[in-house]
């Protein structure tokens, strides 16, 4: 592939971000179903991998035809490596990960921790580069405090050694999630480099797609808490508007998670367990979906919707058990899902 080739993969695309937990392959097929492009393994750790762990997060579902491997770790040959193996077991393309703010990761001096050792960065990136000829991006975010905002620098850099595309996250490592994503660097980014900048942060709505591309020169996104809301925002972002998902259909929804579930995980009593597992864990994202208006967006502009609270759920006794946060109402919508016992309700 040449280098021209791999960066227009990374080109006006609305991709599924990686995610630990999130990312599992049953969910990232539901939302390929609603039109995901790429989309991406949960982070693998390099120096696992390449000990014989981390196996099955390299696996991907036959309709992911763009799928990638995003890989964490500091030690340049190690992550070259890695990339290597994933290439190998079928990834179209290869992320790395600058950007994880987990302690345990940044305390091994990887994940964001590599935003503050720029020549460090560099040389995991070139390593890479050698190692693979498949698309490579990099994840970064604006900095790693507020007072060293350094990502434009690091992308020029990231081009130089070798990425096709360089993310970036409208946040910094300290900052977690408290505030809405800043997307002034990420439009600086877009505009300073030749490759794709995708721009990462806050895409809930159609709106928050149709704002950054009005008020920036990025043209390709990365959706994360959006997806795991509703995994039909990538039908919502493709064609614009809103989509209001009615209660029953939310249901269904949830049951062909857990077909897909069952079929990856196998559908005997381990198979159910870790099905169980994962459903419980997306219950507490899916139960945070709101049907938002453009007039909410408005009343919300210029914070994102989510970092807003979500309103009570309407007055239908579902419609506030699925909007329902507590930990026994997930048993009980499991169990129901688990019997089909919401048809015909
Ligand atoms: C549950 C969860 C797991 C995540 N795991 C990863 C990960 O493994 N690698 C990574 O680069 N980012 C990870 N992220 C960060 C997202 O990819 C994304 O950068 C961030 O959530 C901002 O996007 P959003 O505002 O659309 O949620 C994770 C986010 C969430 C919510």
């Amino acid at each position: 592939m040449t280098g021209s080739n791999r960066a227009d993969f990374f080109r006006n695309v609305i991709a599924m971000a990686p995610m630990a937990m999130g990312g599992n392959l049953p969910y990232r097929r539901l939302c390929r179903e609603y039109g995901a492009v790429n989309t991406c393994s949960e982070m693998v750790l390099a120096d696992k991998l390449l000990k014989g762990g981390e196996r099955p997060l390299l696996r991907h579902h036959e309709s992911e035809v763009d799928f990638g491997v995003q890989l964490t770790g500091k030690r340049p040959e190690g992550m070259a490596d890695a990339a290597v193996l994933a290439a190998e077991s079928g990834a179209r393309f290869i992320d790395l990960n600058f950007g994880c703010p987990i302690d345990v990761i940044v305390r091994r001096g990887a994940g964001a921790a590599l935003l503050k050792r720029p020549g460090k960065l560099t040389e995991i990136i070139a390593a890479v580069r050698s190692a693979v000829n498949i698309p490579l991006s990099v994840k970064l975010r604006l900095g790693y405090t507020a007072k060293k905002l350094n990502c434009v620098s690091l992308a020029l850099a990231a081009r130089d050694a070798g990425a096709d595309a360089v993310c970036i996250h409208g946040r910094t490592r300290a900052q977690r999630y408290r505030l809405s994503a800043d997307w002034t660097l990420i439009d600086e980014a877009a505009r300073t480099l030749d490759i794709p900048v995708i721009g990462n942060g806050d895409i809930l709505t159609p709106w928050d797609l149709r704002r950054r591309r009005e008020e920036t020169s990025v043209s390709s996104f990365l959706v994360a808490r959006g997806a795991l809301i509703k995994p039909w925002i990538f039908q919502e972002l493709k064609s614009g508007s809103a989509h209001e998902i009615s209660v029953p259909e939310r249901w269904s929804i949830m049951r062909r998670y857990l077909d897909f579930a069952l079929e990856h995980f196998g559908d005997d009593e381990r198979g159910l367990g870790r099905a169980h597992r994962f459903f419980l864990w997306h219950l507490k994202f899916w139960c945070r979906y709101y049907p938002w208006s453009e007039e909410d967006f408005n009343l919300q502009y210029p914070d994102s919707l989510l970092q807003a609270r979500t309103p009570q759920a309407g007055p239908a006794a579902d419609e506030r058990l699925l909007a329902s946060g507590d930990e026994s109402d997930h048993e009980v919508i499991w169990r129901r899902v688990l019997d089909r016992d919401y048809e015909n309700g």
